[in-house]
């Protein structure tokens, strides 16, 4: 069975490989360190399963917005249902702040990523230009905002 919990520093290593193995430019475990002990602002929540931790995903609570920080899910989960959990938990979180939305960025090339998010209602809302450095690629900005 797959638990959604709160990211607890125990799990940063586990994450940390996961991150690896996702992106081009990781996260150290010092930042993921840094946004449990030190932000305030920020709700991180694991997808964990006996032990092992499937999937992360992250949110700074800015004013009435959620920003979503990443998320990702290991490899050999993918497609299986876990990326699915992980926003369910996010917009639940949302939803008890009572956010008027959710946005984030993602690559123009992150089908993957975007189909996941349009099926939650996000929608393009604008595009930032050269904001991923290591190639210079464009972010779409999406929102999912929510009707009170
Ligand atoms: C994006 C990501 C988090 C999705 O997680 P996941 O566990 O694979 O997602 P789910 O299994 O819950 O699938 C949810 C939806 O995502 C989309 N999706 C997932 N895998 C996909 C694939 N291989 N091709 C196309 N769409 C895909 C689909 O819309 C899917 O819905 P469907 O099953 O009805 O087709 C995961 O692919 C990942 O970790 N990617 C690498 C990290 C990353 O790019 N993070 C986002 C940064 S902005």
């Amino acid at each position: 069975m797959i638990k959604i919990i709160s990211m607890k520093e125990e799990h940063i290593p586990q994450i940390y490989e996961i991150e690896k193995s996702c992106f081009t430019i990781p996260w150290s475990k010092d930042a993921f360190e840094k946004e449990l002990k030190e932000n305030p602002l920020a709700y991180y929540i694991v997808a964990e399963s006996k032990g092992n931790i499937l999937g992360y995903a992250g949110m700074w609570k800015i004013a009435d917005e959620g920003h979503i920080t990443n998320i990702a899910v290991h490899p050999d989960f993918q497609h299986q249902g876990v990326g699915t959990l992980l926003m369910q938990g996010i917009i639940e979180e949302a939803q008890r702040n009572h956010f008027i939305g959710l946005t984030l960025e993602v690559r123009e090339s992150n089908i993957k990523a975007q189909n996941l998010y349009k099926k939650f209602g996000f929608v393009n809302e604008g595009i930032r230009k050269g904001y991923y450095q290591d190639t210079g690629e464009n972010a779409v900005i999406m929102w999912k905002y929510f009707k009170e």
